[in-house]
């Protein structure tokens, strides 16, 4: 890991990084964020192997202007105007996520919105355009611990697990961006930050709600952060299959078999996916949520998933495998 000083060079060097797949910690208006390039799922598992993050909370992709954000989430009029009033600066817009939005899925963990924001720090802002790619950044710390406002927490925090720190003094507003959820019938935040909700609800011309998880108030049905589930039930730690049902499986699959029937390796592709052949939990961090949506069919009487190891990135994976099955069918 390097530390290096923010200049012309230095973000061009890690603007190839982030294209490489590398993590790159940079300053934002708000706190230091720990980058990866959004639409590679290998790099972006980095992310949260490098955070120790137990869940796979969803990432914020941070994004150059307003025209690239509308290359992956679909805006309505609230979004316009706040998009319009407010970025670059410490707002993040939860929106719907395209259809053919390029995102990798472990960056929302599996839901259908996507938390968007334009930083308005000019080093954030340069090392965004020479990307050219959107980056999922959550703050550059270990999980748990408190949010970095200067390169060297970032270096006390992460040390050799991130490739380079763009260094550029300490952040402005040294508290996260304010949350904002527009994707549904009203405007929730639910993480409260810079930019107040009197401020919104008077820019937008409606109520805004806030809902950061704490008010014990009773909460609407949505506003609560939705986990990822399928439509059919979720089976872990399978050691055969069901008939009928779709394999998600790690490592090898060439000696599962289906009870009563044959052998899943015969089983039609559609039917079957592999998170990491070669056991790899990088590898199966970055497929599982597209995989998991492949295989939720209701041609399928389930899914049964193999066994992942409890270890480092397979915490999380399990983590969300676990609440999946919760939800599922
Ligand atoms: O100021 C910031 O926002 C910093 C800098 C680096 O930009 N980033 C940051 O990211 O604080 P992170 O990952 O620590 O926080 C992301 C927050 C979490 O509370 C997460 O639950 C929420 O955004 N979030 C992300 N995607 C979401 C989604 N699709 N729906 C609801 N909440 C989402
Ligand atoms: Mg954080």
């Amino acid at each position: 890991m390097s530390i290096k000083t923010a200049n012309d060079k230095t973000i061009s060097e890690a603007a190839s990084l982030l294209k490489e797949g590398g993590l790159v910690a940079f300053p934002t208006e708000t706190v230091y964020g720990l980058g990866a390039n959004a639409l590679d799922g290998k790099a972006v598992a980095r992310i949260f192997e490098a955070k120790g993050r137990p869940q796979f909370n969803p990432l914020i992709v941070h994004v150059s202007d307003v025209d690239q954000a509308k290359e992956l989430v679909v805006f309505n009029e609230w979004a316009e105007i706040a998009a319009h009033h407010f970025w670059p600066g410490p707002l993040t817009l939860i929106l719907p996520r395209k259809d053919d939005c390029p995102v990798n899925e472990l960056v929302s963990a599996g839901l259908d919105t996507i938390a968007v924001r334009v930083p308005s720090h000019p080093v954030a802002l340069k090392l965004l355009k020479a990307a050219g790619v959107p980056v999922a950044a959550p703050s550059a710390n270990i999980s748990g611990t408190l949010s970095p406002t200067t390169p060297a927490h970032v270096s006390e925090g992460l040390g050799d697990k991130v490739d380079m720190i763009l260094a550029a003094g300490a952040c402005d507003v040294g508290l996260e961006s304010t949350v904002l959820d527009l994707s549904g019938n009203t405007p929730v935040i639910l993480r409260p930050g810079a930019i107040t909700a009197e401020e919104l609800s008077r820019v937008l011309e409606c109520d805004v709600i806030v809902d950061d998880g704490n008010s014990d108030k009773p909460k609407s049905p949505g506003m609560i952060l939705k986990h990822y589930a399928p439509s059919i039930p979720l089976r872990m730690n399978a050691i055969d299959l069901e008939p009928g049902e779709a394999l998600l499986a790690f490592g090898s699959d060439q000696f599962m078999g289906i009870k009563g029937v044959g052998a899943a390796k015969d089983l039609p592709e559609a039917q079957r996916r592999n998170l990491s052949i070669e056991g790899d939990l990088n590898e199966a961090a970055a497929n599982l949520f597209a995989m998991l949506r492949a295989l939720d069919s209701p041609e399928y009487n389930g899914i049964a998933v193999m066994a992942i190891p409890d270890q480092g990135l397979g915490v999380a994976i399990n983590d969300r495998l676990r609440r999946a099955t919760k939800g599922s069918g």
